[in-house]
């Protein structure tokens, strides 16, 4: 078969393409992403064999699969286990101590990671409430990871990882959860696997959100700082919505509910700021 060569993109074509990823994902490309996503659209084009970029934007309005793979190929996964773990500590020490307090032994607590991107952040929720709350057998905790891409998703099942991911990690963690494997990569093991459930789910969308059900804690980390300001408004309503009454959301260290929704209210706890529900 003769290699496609996706033709040259137009300032215009490239804007095009950058207001439909917006509108599907929130994520906004500014003229300074620009270079990256036309890598990366071009890169899509020449897999898909579509040479013209007219040819490939309708493609993209009736092809569910490609427009899901080109969403996989602009998205910025970077991730790693530990990442901001002083909120890690806020939720062992304050938030579920807190949430437990208002529930019976047994009870369900449900934990949102959201976006989870390959896995890294809800195992280490899972890795960090295993030996950092004694509490952590008395309930049923609940923790799900989803993401809008789903090749992230497909490796966070997989759940290999290598140094680099890892290097947080404290030695007795990894020595305790994690099977080396070839090529340097370790695999968490299988019971940890099963303790993280992840589902697709795009946050901008409230029918996708509404489909993930109630929880007590949400991790929603370096997300919002992609999205433009409908998106995240849309964002904020649908954790909102998603938070049980009580319920907790933690951010990234540069992003803030402050000027998007008046409803969360400001909580600073010893090793974290984060937001509550009431
Ligand atoms: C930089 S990663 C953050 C991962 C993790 N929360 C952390 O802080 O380490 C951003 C993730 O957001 C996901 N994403 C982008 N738009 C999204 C959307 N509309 N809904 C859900 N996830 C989205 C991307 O696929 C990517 O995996």
């Amino acid at each position: 078969m003769t290699e496609v060569r996706p033709h040259p993109l137009s300032g215009d074509e490239l804007e095009r393409l950058s207001e439909l990823l917006q509108h599907w994902t929130g994520m906004t490309f500014g003229e300074k992403r620009g270079y990256y996503l036309e890598r990366r659209l071009r890169e899509r084009m020449r897999r898909s064999g579509s040479a013209d970029p007219c040819a490939y934007f309708t493609r993209l309005l009736a092809d569910a699969a490609e427009r899901q793979a080109l969403i996989n190929a602009v998205t910025i996964n970077e991730t790693y286990f530990y990442r901001e773990d002083h909120q890690l500590a806020a939720l062992s020490k304050d938030i579920l101590p807190e949430i437990a307090s208002r529930r019976r032994p047994g009870d369900r607590i449900r934990i949102w990671s959201l976006p989870c991107s390959t896995g890294e952040e809800g195992y280490s929720i899972a890795l960090w409430l295993l030996d950092n709350w004694p509490m952590v057998d008395a309930y049923h905790v609940e923790i799900v990871g989803s993401d809008i891409d789903t090749d992230a998703l497909a490796a966070a099942r997989e759940g290999r990882y290598g140094q680099r991911a890892l290097a947080r990690l404290p030695d007795a963690a990894r020595q305790a959860y994690f099977e080396p494997e070839h090529n340097h990569e370790f695999r968490i093991i299988e019971d940890l696997r099963q303790s993280v459930t992840f589902t697709q789910i795009n946050l901008i969308d409230s029918r996708s959100v509404g489909t993930a059900g109630k929880f007590d804690v949400i991790f929603c980390r370096n997300l919002l700082i992609y999205f433009d300001e409908p998106a995240r408004t849309a964002a904020a309503a649908n954790l909102f919505d998603a938070l049980d009454p009580g319920g907790y959301l933690c951010l990234g260290h540069s992003e803030s509910m402050a000027r998007i929704d008046p409803r969360f209210t400001f909580v600073r706890l010893d090793d974290a700021i984060v937001y509550r529900r009431d």
